[in-house]
């Protein structure tokens, strides 16, 4: 539709027809027994707002999945919409709508900006192909807290990578980088705004406080970096935020986001969070609610109904909102024309099934969770031969298709490729047997295997949105099978699943070679295959540290300095009954081969704010696999004037290195990104020594003076 229609048809709307473009509701609110095609991801709302004159004015809907299903409910609003205006789709597609990916902190340990893109592009052609426009990711919430059950779908600890993972899913989702939206993508919906990753205790939903220096300097980060993408959606958190509940914070919405931040998009709430505000009891009821969130700036209301309840007479009363609702409904009605929603409202059904689950979604599939897989340990044991002839596999994981993490979308269990089933492949003459418990699987098998698997991790359940844990220690009868194998043999292979790290202190001795594989998706066990036996490389590193124990949280690369730090001498920063320090901190991750490091060189001592520096060194693969190097540049700053972390990450490489390849590597270095958020909210960096460090953190591979400019102190 021309601009000027769209114009001419904006202009006929009624206020009770914008609102209804600003209401969001469940499939089920519009037809009858849609089933399983409806996602219902939140707690009952009140509905009393959508009346039955008010149902087919909404703008859009969630949680529906299936081509003939959003066919059904486009069909009903349009047949019942005086104005005829179509309705968005959105879902939550956070990594694979049918095909499932690995989950997002699994892919940010591939350091891997364009596969993490592919996962977006991906995913949007598969939406898009059901008829879903609108992908309620990437979650870009920072994370230091395993307990909470969402850093499954988090990028990690580190503010930049989780910034840039989120900024590269974007740009997958939509397929551009301007905020367009591609022929097959989708708009990306940048969530939750803000700081919602930070909840006290790891508990989900539970408050969040901070000073403004820890969430300029960390905590906003991903979600500021991430919007250089414009995305086309933010949605506003659950958590308060200094006192202020975000979805009804001016500060938060307006003041950072829309100021600060320059989003010019859309804003919907999460699911029921307008009418939530009266739960953290700053507003005393819906109309109330509903006008603390119109005032933040909060556009779409989802799924509760205080909007279509009393907007009528909150912007009535006030012409600044008469205005802001104009925008806002404008620019969903221009959302709605540049995907030709006017013109064919409708999704091709025949072609969904071309789509869908297609070789290449499933090759793309394998190719990722091989990226995002972690060998966290490993005593010369793998990869295994594929001369192996008897092979046993144990635990819980052994057989099931439920590798695919929460927020699973349209994944299905039986359409998973199971650790057995990959062996299988890969081993076609092998003897293969799996036993969930060791009880079933008699002493001599584990004794005489040539390969002994052993599947460790939690379910898929317990981790995600509301499950959060108070114990992130593997669970007993886990570690006892672990013991009672080792008992048996020194040199069986564990691989484990989790949408989180867990903490291992209590067993890792007893385990000789460890994978961590998180939640892979479709195609987990070829993918674990390939990695057991060689056919593919583990090249990931993780981008959360693992504590030793739960007790322990949180524990980060990138924790401040301190006055007494942790040493062999009584009085310091440690704890007296475990070792200091992550179990397997961020950045750390095994392969196969070595990579030699050769001598850092630097092209300056010197570097100021006009001239920046150049960091190369020359990596040799001295093994003979074809295999790929994750490179972290990180920094420290021995003396400033604000405590600042221990290390900080300031950029990440990855190399791809043929056998026996030499290859350099080049950091270019601005004094700019090694600046940090003081008190007093500016972004500095004092004159004097700063030093960096390469993959390793205890031996700097260079040293420069900074200084303000040329000839400066
Ligand atoms: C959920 C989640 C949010 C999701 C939304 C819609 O409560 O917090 O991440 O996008 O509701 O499902």
């Amino acid at each position: 539709m021309k601009t000027e229609e769209l114009r001419l048809l904006f202009e006929q709307m009624t206020l009770e027809e914008k609102i209804g473009q600003l209401a969001q509701t469940t499939g089920n609110c519009l037809v009858d027994d849609i089933g399983a095609e409806n996602a219902v991801t939140g707690p009952d709302m009140d509905l009393e707002g959508l009346t039955e004159s008010r149902r087919y004015m909404v703008g859009s809907v969630l949680g529906v999945s299936s081509a003939k299903e959003i066919n059904r409910i486009q069909k009903k609003l349009l047949d019942n919409s005086r104005l005829g205006i179509p309705l968005l789709f959105m879902h939550d597609c956070i990594h694979g709508y049918r095909t499932i990916y690995p989950i997002p902190l699994a892919l940010s340990c591939s350091f891997d900006r364009e596969l993490v893109k592919a996962a977006g592009a991906h995913t949007a052609e598969e939406m898009r192909a059901s008829g879903i426009h609108v992908d309620f990711s990437p979650m870009t919430d920072l994370v230091r807290d395993p307990r909470w059950g969402r850093v499954m779908e988090a990028f990690g600890e580190d503010h930049k990578l989780s910034g840039e993972m989120g900024k590269a899913m974007i740009e997958g989702y939509q397929q551009s980088e301007d905020g367009s939206i591609g022929k097959n993508g989708v708009a990306a919906c940048l969530k939750h705004f803000a700081g919602y990753g930070a909840p006290e205790g790891g508990k989900d939903y539970a408050s969040v406080d901070m000073s403004l220096k820890e969430f300029f300097g960390y905590y906003a980060v991903p979600y500021e970096i991430s919007l250089q993408a414009k995305p086309r959606f933010v949605m506003s958190s659950f958590n308060s935020f200094n006192g202020e509940p975000v979805t009804g914070s001016r500060f938060m919405l307006k003041d950072v986001l829309r100021e600060r931040f320059g989003f010019e998009h859309i804003l919907i709430s999460d699911w029921g969070a307008v009418e939530e505000l009266k739960n953290h009891g700053v507003v005393a009821d819906d109309r109330e609610a509903a006008m603390a969130a119109l005032e933040a700036g909060v556009d779409i209301e989802m799924v509760s109904t205080t909007y279509m309840k009393h907007g009528e007479q909150i912007i009535n009363d006030s012409p600044e909102l008469q205005k802001q609702v104009d925008d806002a409904v404008w620019k969903i009605l221009c959302l709605k024309n540049e995907l030709g929603l006017f013109e064919n409202p409708y999704v091709d059904e025949a072609k969904e099934a071309e789509v869908i689950m297609s070789e290449k979604m499933r090759t793309f599939a394998k190719e990722a969770a091989v990226k995002s897989a972690v060998l966290l340990k490993n005593d010369n044991i793998l990869p295994v031969s594929k001369e192996v002839k008897e092979v046993v596999v144990l635990g819980k994981f052994a057989t099931t298709g439920e590798l695919l993490g929460n927020w699973l979308c349209k994944g299905e269990f039986s359409e998973t490729v199971s650790v057995t089933e990959g062996l299988k492949q890969l081993l076609p003459n092998a003897h293969i047997e799996a036993y969930e418990r060791i009880e079933d699987c008699g002493r001599e098998k584990i004794e005489s295997s040539d390969l002994v698997l052993v599947t460790i991790g939690e379910e898929w359940n317990l981790s995600g949105e509301a499950h959060s844990s108070a114990n992130i220690e593997l669970e007993a009868e886990q570690q006892e099978m672990i013991r009672r194998i080792r008992a048996v043999r020194k040199d069986f292979v564990c691989v484990a699943f989790a949408g989180r790290p867990l903490a291992l202190e209590s067993v890792i001795d007893e385990i000789p070679a460890l994978l961590w594989c998180w939640f892979p998706g479709t195609m987990a066990g070829a993918a674990v295959a390939e990695l057991v036996l060689g056919d593919a490389v583990p090249c990931g590193k993780l981008t959360m540290s693992f504590p030793r124990t739960t007790a322990q949280i949180p524990v980060r690369y990138n924790q401040y300095r301190c006055g007494r730090p942790a040493s062999d001498q009584l009085y310091s920063s440690k704890y007296q009954d475990i070792e200091d320090g992550a179990l397997f901190p961020f950045g750390y991750g095994l392969s196969y081969g070595d990579v030699a490091y050769g001598q850092a060189e630097i092209s300056s001592d010197v570097i100021t704010d006009e001239n920046g520096i150049e960091i190369s060194l020359k990596l040799t693969n001295e093994s003979s696999y074809d295999k790929e190097e994750i490179v972290i540049l990180y920094m420290e700053d021995p003396v400033s004037g604000n405590v600042r972390p221990v290390r900080e990450m300031l950029q990440y490489k990855k190399v791809a290195l043929k056998a026996s390849e030499q290859k350099e590597v080049l950091f270019k270095v601005y004094a700019e990104e090694l600046k940090y958020m003081n008190s007093a909210l500016q972004k500095v960096l004092e004159p004097g020594t700063i030093r960096f460090y390469i993959n390793d953190l205890e031996t700097p591979v260079a040293e420069v003076i900074y200084k303000n400019r040329v000839g400066g102190k």
